[in-house]
């Protein structure tokens, strides 16, 4: 069985408003609105919807998992630096019961030594690191790809 029209969550943590200006050697050209229109049309085309979200605040995305993830049937989060130190984003996830995958512009791997750490990840079914926008894709047709196993 699988869902004909999925809500998936897109969200985006601290900092990452200001896509587009903000070091684009690590995070590419594109701002925020673009990568959600392109992640919104390419979903589109899978048949889902997508339902955006930006806070430069921990606690204001605890409460939109929480409002929004019983109505939804997974998850795309780039939670910014939260990804290194939240442990509060890592059980709000768990909370949510959905797969979720996590985005990362820049890769992580190769930058500072504390961004090597992810504690939301344990979280996540996925993680991509390093692809620019186009993590954003993957993340969605492996979402898709769970969705439609279910
Ligand atoms: C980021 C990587 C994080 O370390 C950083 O704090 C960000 C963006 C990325 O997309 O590469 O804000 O999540």
């Amino acid at each position: 069985m699988w869902l004909d029209m999925a809500t998936l969550l897109l969200i985006h943590g601290p900092n990452l408003n200001l896509l587009g200006a903000r070091e684009p050697r690590h995070y590419g050209a594109k701002t925020l609105r673009d990568i959600e229109g392109e992640v919104a049309d390419a979903a589109k085309r899978l048949g889902h919807t997508v339902s955006a979200f930006q806070s430069n605040h921990e606690g204001a995305i605890i409460d939109f998992l929480q409002k929004e993830s019983p109505k939804a049937a997974g998850i795309i989060i780039n939670p910014g630096a939260l990804t290194h130190y939240s442990y509060a984003l890592y059980d709000a996830l768990r909370d949510t019961k959905l797969p979720a995958v996590e985005v990362h512009l820049s890769d992580i791997a190769s930058r500072e030594e504390w961004r090597r750490v992810s504690v939301t990840s344990p979280a996540c079914i996925a993680q991509i690191s390093g692809k620019k926008e186009a993590g954003y894709i993957e993340a969605l047709e492996i979402l898709d790809a769970e969705i439609k196993s279910g």
